[in-house]
């Protein structure tokens, strides 16, 4: 499956407007990529936030229609993202529900914790029918165009309603379709993951400054490395173990530092890490 950027983005939303309702820093990512993407056209694009500051800005610095009535930015809208704090998602949602039924919108909310399924009932309440709903977990390398999304899709969307979907998040960086009972783990790992790579970026760096180099330097450099890791992994599919194997020469340098990892318990840290964070995000939802 395509789960990275490509020329495909472009020309995929063939309907007439997209609805970005609470449009704070996940929102404007979402604007930004999907213009650069061409994945939809400034005239597309409309949205809203709390604050009338918040929206003239957002209209001054991206072109787009920006206002403060959820409903009137709703109307009308082939999709709907709801993108406000998990807190509001459902009190919002019902605020604009009529405005949904007419052009039978899909929803696609990114606020974490907020089930399809309370999404949909949270539409029937209001219009008496099952909304399309798509929930996606983003993580903040979304903010320039290097995200992982994970979405999960609801009972009533179609096919095609799931790769706009998809193809809308493809315009912030990768992003694939799971099912939902996957989504806390997705958040323990891809959510939750950049600030995990921060502390290992941060602690190589350290490392650097203690054999001597300038924080500045160190800092570049583990920086540098971790994305180059990464893309090794992305480009050229094969295993880490494998890569790491080739940067290991015997008696070298290299299995002596992965020697001290091994006994600092590295591995198991990060396992428990990503295990921690997931049962927590369950815990959020009440799970
Ligand atoms: N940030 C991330 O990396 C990340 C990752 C995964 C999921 N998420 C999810 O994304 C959602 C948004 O997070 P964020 O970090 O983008 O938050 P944020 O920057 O605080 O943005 C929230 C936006 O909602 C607007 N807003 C508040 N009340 C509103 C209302 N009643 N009607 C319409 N708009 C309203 C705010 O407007 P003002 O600016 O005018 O106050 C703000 O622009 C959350 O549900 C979060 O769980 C975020």
């Amino acid at each position: 499956m395509q789960t990275q950027k490509t020329d495909t983005t472009r020309g995929l939303f063939s309907g007439n407007k997209i609805a970005i309702v609470g449009c704070g820093t996940i929102g404007e990512a979402l604007v930004r990529g999907m213009l650069s993407a061409g994945f939809a056209k400034t005239a597309q694009i409309q949205v809203s936030t709390r604050s009338p500051e918040r929206a003239q800005m957002l209209h001054r610095s991206l072109g787009i229609v920006a206002g403060t009535d959820n409903r009137r930015t709703a109307e009308g809208a082939d999709v709907v993202v709801l993108a406000v704090k998990p807190s509001l998602a459902l009190p919002v949602l019902d605020e604009m529900a009529g405005e949904l039924s007419a052009r039978q919108a899909m929803v696609i909310s990114v606020a974490a914790a907020i089930t399809t399924l309370q999404l949909e009932q949270a539409i029937e309440r209001r219009t008496g029918a099952f909304g399309a709903v798509v929930r996606a977990m983003p993580n903040t390398p979304a903010l320039i165009g290097k995200g992982m999304t994970a979405l999960a899709q609801g009972r009533k969307v179609s096919a095609a309603q799931a790769e706009i979907a998809r193809h809308l998040f493809l315009s912030i960086g990768r992003a694939v379709m799971v099912e939902e009972r996957y989504l806390d783990a997705v958040t323990g790992l891809s959510a939750s993951g950049p600030a995990f790579i921060y502390m290992v970026i941060e602690s190589l760096a350290e490392g650097g400054v203690r054999v001597g180099l300038s924080r500045e330097l160190a800092l570049e450099l583990a920086a540098q490395t971790v994305v180059g890791a990464g893309s090794m992994v992305l480009e050229t599919q094969e295993h880490p173990a494998k890569l790491k194997d080739a940067v290991t020469t015997p008696a070298g340098c290299t299995v002596d530092g992965l020697l001290e990892l091994e006994e600092g318990g590295l591995r198991v840290a990060l396992i428990k890490a990503v295990s921690r964070a997931a049962i927590r995000a369950g815990q959020l939802a009440g799970r």
